[in-house]
């Protein structure tokens, strides 16, 4: 028997981890869910605690589920916990996207300005739930999905208490699985061979259970047959020369670095006409919650498959279970690097195919990084060290230093004008500056 607590439970995405949890009870016998929030997410944790129980009747399982606005009470004795947050909510995510912009920057909740903003924010509120895991349940994992998952990862990994961290995206699974529909194979028989870090990642190669089909993916690419994009981004549209001459698989969020010029544009034309990401979500996240709410609903809606996050929860699961059956198949997470890239340093965080064992995810080794990222890779993660050292410190100069160096700020008087923007924006959720 297992006990789960999942830290944001309210979350519109969280019927879609229930579903996972309800349908791996054979291998995975999950018998108790509990659903933590905090007190301004009150109304939804209990929407989706009723919409769950509904599910969990529907399904003829046996899975005790309830939700609780006490953090400690729901991490005592728990296996696995899942933190899936948004420190400040909705509203804080409209700041990080539209300020920046506001600047000519790209407004990003993972990317740039933001996503730095939005790490600031969220890893003291991480650190102070490791520091409880580890008092309350001890040889519980964390699976982290709280942006930016990489970073948060790394910030927990090397200053926290608790070593028993994995964070994790969807990106790789998508990309895995869109992969494996165009060659017609199963997704568990493909492999790519990923290089990198959390929405910074790259696939330089793809196997169909061991053969080689590169070539082939990056035809398909070149056709524009192979779609990988999550509903928060605008279609990519790779150039021939891009593909045909660096050679290796874009995820969605490269559009930012490579095609900034492009996507300012888009954004722009798109904050002024829906509004920001944030604000599409929220109107989403509405009718997501009257839904949840009509008591002939019994299983995960479809709509939900409009959120960007879509199959985390497979993400999820699927990794929990093979920790808890020490499969030791290959999973894509973000953990340390110990030596897989040699080029980055050891401790660092990276996103990385892993052997998924009892003990955690080892990562394969991968070797050199291609020349043509090998730069931007290493900047990324000087940029986010600096990003963890900030977050940590509450040091002024080390939050500017964090802007100054990110490629999509880069400008030292705009690095000043937006981070202090930023700061002003979310000063309630900064407890440490
Ligand atoms: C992608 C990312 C997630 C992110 C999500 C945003 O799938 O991998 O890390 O949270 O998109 O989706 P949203 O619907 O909130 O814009
Ligand atoms: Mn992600």
């Amino acid at each position: 028997s297992l006990k789960i607590a999942i830290i944001g439970g309210g979350s519109s995405y969280t019927p879609e981890i229930l579903e996972g949890f309800i349908q791996r009870q054979a291998t995975f016998p999950v018998t108790e869910i509990v659903l933590v929030d905090v007190k301004a997410g009150e109304e939804k944790v209990d929407t989706i605690c009723q919409l769950g129980n509904r599910m969990i009747a529907e399904a003829g399982v046996n899975i005790q589920l309830t939700w609780t606005l006490d953090r400690r009470s729901a991490l005592q004795g728990a296996d696995f916990v899942s933190t899936q947050i948004r420190v400040g909510g909705l509203a804080a995510r409209a700041h990080d996207e539209r300020i920046p912009l506001k600047h000519g920057l790209i407004g990003q909740e993972t990317n740039g300005a933001g996503g730095i903003m939005k790490a600031f924010r969220t890893i003291p509120v991480l650190m102070e739930i490791a520091e409880e895991m580890q008092e309350l349940c001890p040889d519980a994992w964390m699976i982290n999905f709280t942006n930016p998952a990489g970073i948060v990862t790394e910030a927990l990994l090397n200053h926290s208490v608790h070593k028993k961290v994995i964070g994790v995206c969807n990106i790789p699974f998508n990309m895995r699985h869109s992969t494996a529909e165009l060659l017609q194979a199963a997704p568990e028989d493909v492999l790519i061979r990923f290089i990198g870090l959390n929405h910074f990642i790259f696939g330089d190669k793809v196997y169909v259970k061991g053969e080689d089909r590169t070539a082939d993916v990056f035809q398909k690419l070149l056709q524009k047959e192979l779609d990988y994009n999550p509903a928060n981004i605008m279609p990519l549209d790779w150039s021939e020369t891009f593909i045909k001459a660096v050679r290796l698989l874009p995820n969605p969020y490269h559009q930012y670095y490579f095609q900034t010029p492009s996507v300012l544009e888009k954004d722009k034309q798109a904050y002024q006409e829906n509004g920001t990401r944030a604000e599409v979500v929220q109107a989403l996240e509405e009718s997501l919650f009257a839904l949840y709410k009509q008591e002939s609903l019994r299983k995960k809606p479809e709509e939900l498959e409009q959120r960007g996050g879509a199959f985390y929860s497979q993400v999820a699961c699927q990794l929990m279970d093979s920790i808890y059956n020490h499969k030791e198949d290959i999973q894509t997470v973000n953990t340390w690097n110990h030596g897989a890239i040699p080029e980055l340093p050891y401790d660092a965080v990276i996103e990385a195919n892993c052997v998924i064992t009892k003990q955690g995810p080892k990562p394969i080794s991968i070797g050199e990084i291609p020349a043509p990222v090998r730069g931007m890779i290493q900047n990324m993660k000087a940029m986010e060290e600096l990003v963890i050292k900030a977050s940590i410190s509450g040091e002024y100069e080390d939050a500017y230093n964090a802007f100054l160096v990110n490629p999509l700020v880069q400008d030292e008087k705009k690095a000043k004008l937006v981070l202090d923007e930023l700061l002003e924006a979310h000063k309630d959720y900064l407890p440490q500056y």
